[in-house]
């Protein structure tokens, strides 16, 4: 059944900015945020050298933000990391888990996804944590079975009030960064899917807010947040220009309940 959700669209900087440059940037997205209706949510997640000037920046503002990863650990011996409660300590909220180019370029497997997902939640934070299958699993018919997985591994790990607390994003590797989104339709059938294995986890699981990342753009962002069981956008490269990304915030504002 179809239900109104709020909308939520955040941006994945990645590994991209500069002080001088975020600066305008995060002026500008916390400006136009704050013309939206009420039931649309924005956000940023920085590289972590940033997240003092996002907050100082964005506090008293409409805008949250967060990092693109966190450590499985604590705190430690673990030359490089950078552990959820250091992000929480600069008033961050969010933090993209299990990214596609994590899990390729760095080996991440499905088990250390789960555990960094735990450490955030511990942590405060709100988890986006993101599913996607490669063009070879979608061309083999295994799309389903691959984000399906990829979210059971995480769900195994949580209690249902965890659960409740997540945010999930389905991005296709094949439409990340290429300029090829899927279409409303394939979004849509995948976030279906994705809506039932979190209805299954648990009836408060069934709402937590299910974004699609991947291409999204000012021109196709209307007809996917229009589609039931897709409650907004995980967004790179338009991200990282004030206009786009607040056209795609827009966009959202036009499919929310308020808008
Ligand atoms: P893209 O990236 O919008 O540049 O395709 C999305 C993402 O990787 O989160």
């Amino acid at each position: 059944m179809s239900k109104q959700r709020a909308k939520l669209v955040v941006g994945n900087w990645k590994m991209h900015g500069r002080l001088a440059e975020n600066a305008t940037l995060l002026q500008a997205v916390a400006h136009g945020a704050g013309e939206l209706p009420a039931d649309v949510r924005v956000g940023v997640c920085v590289p972590s050298p940033y997240l003092a000037q996002s907050q100082s920046l964005l506090e008293g503002s409409r805008v949250v933000w967060g990092v693109q990863d966190v450590s499985a650990f604590t705190h430690g011996a673990y030359t490089g990391e950078v552990a959820a409660p250091m992000v929480v300590d600069f008033g961050a909220t969010l933090a993209i888990v299990g990214h596609s180019e994590r899990r390729a370029y760095h080996r991440e497997s499905a088990e250390l996804v789960a555990v960094k997902t735990q450490r955030a939640l511990e942590a405060g934070l709100t988890p986006i944590v993101c599913v996607g299958e490669t063009l070879e699993e979608r061309e083999a018919g295994l799309t389903e079975q691959v984000v399906g997985t990829q979210l059971d591994e995480v769900l195994a790990k949580l209690s249902v009030q965890e659960a409740a607390r997540l945010v999930v994003a389905y991005e296709p590797v094949w439409a990340i960064g290429t300029g090829k989104s899927a279409s409303s339709e394939q979004a849509q059938a995948v976030h279906a899917f994705l809506r039932a294995r979190l209805a299954a986890k648990g009836a408060a699981v069934a709402d937590v807010p299910l974004l699609y990342g991947g291409s999204v753009k000012p021109e196709n962002a209307e007809e996917l947040f229009r589609q039931p069981d897709i409650d907004g956008g995980l967004i790179g490269g338009a991200s990282l220009k004030d206009q786009d990304f607040l056209a795609i915030c827009k966009a959202a504002a036009a499919t929310s309940v308020a808008g």
